[in-house]
């Protein structure tokens, strides 16, 4: 078989798309973690708002497998609210501020996360 340009390019275009899922596989890993570490425990081990903590609070963490609500909540505001804290979004003081402990990057990941916690796409 002759090896053409062709079949170089179509390598070439192979390589990147598994590299590129295999970049938004390790996003998704590295966010589990953050949430695990940081949201578990009032949005809870199954991201429904049922942390342990949540028991004891006068406003209810958010669902995030609330497929409509988390649908209805555009990207900015889900890093608005992850970054500035509750606050930032006319939400409860509740929700704390993450800046100065993630940085921007992993808030990002943190909102990708959220779309699949939800199943719902970005907005
Ligand atoms: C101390 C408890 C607590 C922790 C820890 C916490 N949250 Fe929250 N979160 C809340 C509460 C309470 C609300 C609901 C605020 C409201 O509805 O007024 C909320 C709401 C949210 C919302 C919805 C904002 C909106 O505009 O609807 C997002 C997104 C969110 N949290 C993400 C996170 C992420 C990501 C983390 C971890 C980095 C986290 N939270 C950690 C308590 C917490």
């Amino acid at each position: 078989m002759k090896f053409s340009l062709n079949h170089l390019y179509a390598l070439v275009a192979l390589g990147i798309a598994v590299c590129s899922m295999d970049a938004a596989r390790a996003d998704e890993a590295h966010a589990v973690k953050l949430y695990n570490t940081y949201c578990v425990q009032c949005h809870g081990v199954n991201r429904d708002g049922n942390g342990i903590n949540s028991a004891n609070m006068a406003v209810k963490p958010r669902d995030h497998t609330d497929t409509k609500a988390m649908g209805d909540t555009p990207d900015e505001t889900l890093f608005k609210a992850i970054k500035g804290g509750g606050l930032a979004v006319s939400k409860s003081v509740l929700m704390p501020k993450w800046e100065g402990v993630l940085n921007d990057d992993e808030i990002k990941e943190l909102v990708a996360y959220l779309r699949v916690v939800s199943k719902t796409t970005a907005k």
